[in-house]
């Protein structure tokens, strides 16, 4: 009997080695199957690696949401609103006076930027410990960060659960380990279109409340808090997997974190893809030409992997300053806030001080240990084990659990994903909310 049972126990036993790898690889297949094979992957056939920055730059890749599939997937993620969401707005006046007002709320001294963080660490982390998930963990650091730039008042408790609820229901669905539910996200929306009176500068003119509250809640409720609390669970799972790195970030100086931070996003990027859709086309030698129309899929990770020595392998020394041997940084295939020429994050400059502060104060407070895997995607939300610093440390049993765990929840998560993300896919090309969106206009 046990024999005739053992090969079904041994395939049980080997599934989380083999059956996630799969499903992600069934997901894209299904995915692109879906949404057809509209894109031009760059880099490409048609577009290498060294000319990757300059097709990105050229004025004509400038169309972000009209005419492409893909925007279609986006915008059902995002809702509510996402016509008014900075980054999928085309280029007009609408979003240069929204692109306006997010640069002012985004413009903070550094010192008070500093300042503001550590309040924020202090306020929503206090003395943190134990086996935790580290962008849960962010989350509400970052919607307290993300109010008090908006509102200059420190954010209550009620307003910071809704934040989270709307930051955590987004990046969730995104990474199809859940499905939306617009009811959270309005809950929101309706808290911010009664607080319009309040944000610190004066919204962008020409757009009614309800468009002036989905311009707020898609740019500091949803991307600010999400992106910041992903780079964050990226930073503090390579600080915990890389112990050396961790000592020395703790004791050393905020150039060597900086150094740390920048190899963390080369090797992590927030974005797998960031699309264009090409308004003229695109000359590349004399007789071939990227046409208008078409939807351009720049590849973060590819890039970044490009022109490194051993790329997967995690070296802040790449970004030493003072390596004369080294190229300077402009140089680099390292673009994690996008490229300056077409559209950058507006948090390019702000992003970085507060992560450096936000680490010291977590590596002030206590040491972290991770077993689990750490991929771009993060679907396992970065398990990480946080002990006191100066507390006896004994985490070699709790990283053997999380180890197992991490490995099985892994196998129910690529399934999970399987559905959704196919559920999911289905429904956003079924309510079209972008191709719609731009039919109606053009009535
Ligand atoms: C470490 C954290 C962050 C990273 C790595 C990051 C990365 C990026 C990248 C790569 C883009 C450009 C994508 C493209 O070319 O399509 C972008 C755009 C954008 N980001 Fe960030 N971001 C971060 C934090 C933030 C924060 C804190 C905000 C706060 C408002 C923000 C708001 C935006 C907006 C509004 C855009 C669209 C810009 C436009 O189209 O005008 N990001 N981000």
């Amino acid at each position: 009997m046990l024999i005739t049972l053992l090969p079904v126990l041994a395939v049980l036993v080997s599934l989380p080695w083999w059956l996630p790898g799969r499903i992600v690889a069934l997901r894209a297949r299904i995915f692109a199957r879906i949404n057809g094979d509209e894109g031009i992957p760059v880099p490409g056939d048609l577009v290498g690696v060294e000319r990757f920055k300059e097709v990105y730059s050229h004025p004509a890749a400038g169309g972000r949401s009209k005419g492409a599939a893909l925007s279609d997937l986006f915008w059902y993620w995002l809702a509510p609103g996402p016509e008014m969401h900075q980054e999928h707005l085309e280029a007009g006046e609408r979003y240069d006076a929204v692109a306006r007002v997010t640069r002012g709320l985004l413009a903070v001294p550094r010192a008070e930027a500093e300042e503001l963080t550590r309040r924020c660490v202090a306020r929503t982390l206090g003395d943190v410990r134990g086996l935790v998930r580290l962008r849960d963990l962010m989350m509400p650091l970052w919607a307290e960060v993300s109010y008090e730039l908006v509102f200059a008042e420190p954010c209550p408790r009620a307003a910071r659960d809704l934040i989270v609820a709307n930051a955590n229901d987004v990046v969730t669905s995104l990474k199809c380990t859940g499905l939306r539910h617009m009811e959270r996200r309005l809950r929101l929306t309706r808290y911010l279109t009664g607080r319009l009176t309040r944000v610190r500068l004066p919204l962008p003119p020409g757009l009614t409340p309800e468009e002036q509250a989905y311009y707020l809640q898609g740019a500091f409720f949803n991307t600010a808090v999400v992106q910041m609390s992903e780079a964050m669970a990226h930073l503090l799972m390579v600080l915990a997997q890389h112990p050396d790195v961790q000592e020395r970030a703790r004791t050393g100086d905020a150039r060597y974190l900086d150094q740390v931070i920048s190899e963390t996003l080369r090797l992590y990027p927030l974005f797998g893809i960031a699309h264009r859709i090409t308004t003229g086309a695109i000359p590349l030698d004399e007789r071939n030409a990227i046409p208008a129309g078409s939807v351009l899929c720049f590849n973060y990770p590819e890039f970044h992997r490009a022109g490194f020595d051993d790329p997967g392998r995690f070296d802040p020394g790449r970004f030493r300053a003072d390596d004369v041997h080294r190229p300077a940084a402009k140089e680099l295939n390292h673009i994690p806030f996008g490229v300056a020429a077409n559209r950058p994050c507006p948090a390019w400059r702000l992003a970085p001080i507060t992560m450096r502060v936000a680490a010291q104060e977590i590596l002030r407070r206590c040491s972290l240990d991770s077993s689990a895997v750490h991929t771009r995607s993060l679907p396992n939300r970065g398990p990480c084990l946080l002990t006191p610093l100066g507390a006896a440390r004994r985490p070699r049993a709790a990283l053997a659990y999380m180890r197992v765990r991490d490995r099985w929840e892994d196998v129910w998560r690529s399934l999970a994903q399987l559905v959704l993300g196919t559920y999911m896919v289905w429904d956003a090309r079924r309510q079209r909310l972008c191709e719609r969106h731009f039919d109606d206009r053009d009535d």
